[in-house]
């Protein structure tokens, strides 16, 4: 017997990374899972075929999150599909990295319109479905450079750091009713995401890393797995899964 069985869950961004390893978590737990993703069909059916040859179920939900009636579409399709809405993984995130005196506009509204608006959208859809049924697991990833800063990442930084606030908001407004709502902040992840960065910036990123390596995504898997499954008095916190990179 899992840990969610009967539960009925979404990740946002679950075609790759970190988002698929918790869509494939979760599901190993007995929930079953709406894959999100914006435009990588192939990957994100991959995904879903993998669950359900583990013998789980599991549906695509494709949307830009970044439009605010995509997301609150998908929301409410993917809780008629599944008959519900346990659990809210927002995970979906883009960098567009350029120091500040070169960021454009567009770099700035492209990266807080993904990684902020969309947990927004996202959880404010998601909420009345939950307060319904008298249940809900928020789980929102933010990341390590959301608290220290990055160089090159002024739009990703505060993206994240809003994630952070968010989530605290959230939690209290939220606490009577049922739904707790949590961040976990990932270090330096092995994703599509990180490989971006340089192979020389990853050694020296990797040097400061007192676990001495990146993790792997199933390692930030666990974390918003335990949040989703065993976090039931635990209510606008913030995980961190680096490695000890900041503490
Ligand atoms: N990797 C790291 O080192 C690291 C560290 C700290 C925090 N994080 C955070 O962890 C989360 C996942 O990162 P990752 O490394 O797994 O990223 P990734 O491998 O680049 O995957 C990004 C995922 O987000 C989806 N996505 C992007 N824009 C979207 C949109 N507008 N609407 C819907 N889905 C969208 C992508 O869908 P498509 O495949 O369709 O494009 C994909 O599934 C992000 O929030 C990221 O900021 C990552």
């Amino acid at each position: 017997m899992g840990r969610l069985d009967g539960k009925k869950a979404l990740v946002t961004g679950a075609s790759r990374g970190i988002g698929r390893a918790i869509a494939l978590e979760l599901a190993s737990e007995g929930a079953a899972v709406a894959v999100n993703y914006q435009s990588s069909d192939a990957k994100a059916q991959a995904v879903v075929d993998e669950i359900v040859k583990l013998g789980g179920k599991a549906i695509l939900a494709k949307a830009n999150l970044a439009k605010r009636e995509e997301a609150r579409g998908m929301i409410q399709k993917v809780a008629e599909e599944l008959g519900g809405l346990d659990i809210l993984v927002n995970n979906a995130g883009i960098t567009r990295d350029r120091s500040l005196r070169k960021m454009t506009d567009e770099q700035w509204e492209e990266v807080i319109a993904t990684n902020l608006n969309s947990y927004f959208y996202c959880t404010s859809a998601a909420i009345p479905l939950m307060i319904e049924a008298g249940f809900g697991r928020i789980v929102n990833v933010s990341s390590m450079n959301g608290q220290t800063g990055a160089f090159g990442q002024a739009n990703y930084s505060a993206s994240k750091g809003g994630i952070i606030a968010f989530t605290k908001t959230a939690a209290l407004e939220l606490a009577k009713t049922n739904i707790t709502v949590n961040t976990v902040s990932p270090g330096f992840t092995e994703t599509d995401m990180f490989a971006e960065v340089p192979e020389k910036i990853q050694d020296s990123i990797k040097e400061r890393i007192p676990m001495g390596r990146f993790a792997r995504p199933e390692e930030i898997a666990k974390a918003v797995t335990f949040l989703a499954a065993d976090g039931d008095y635990i209510t606008g916190q913030q995980i961190n899964v680096n490695g000890g990179a900041y503490m």
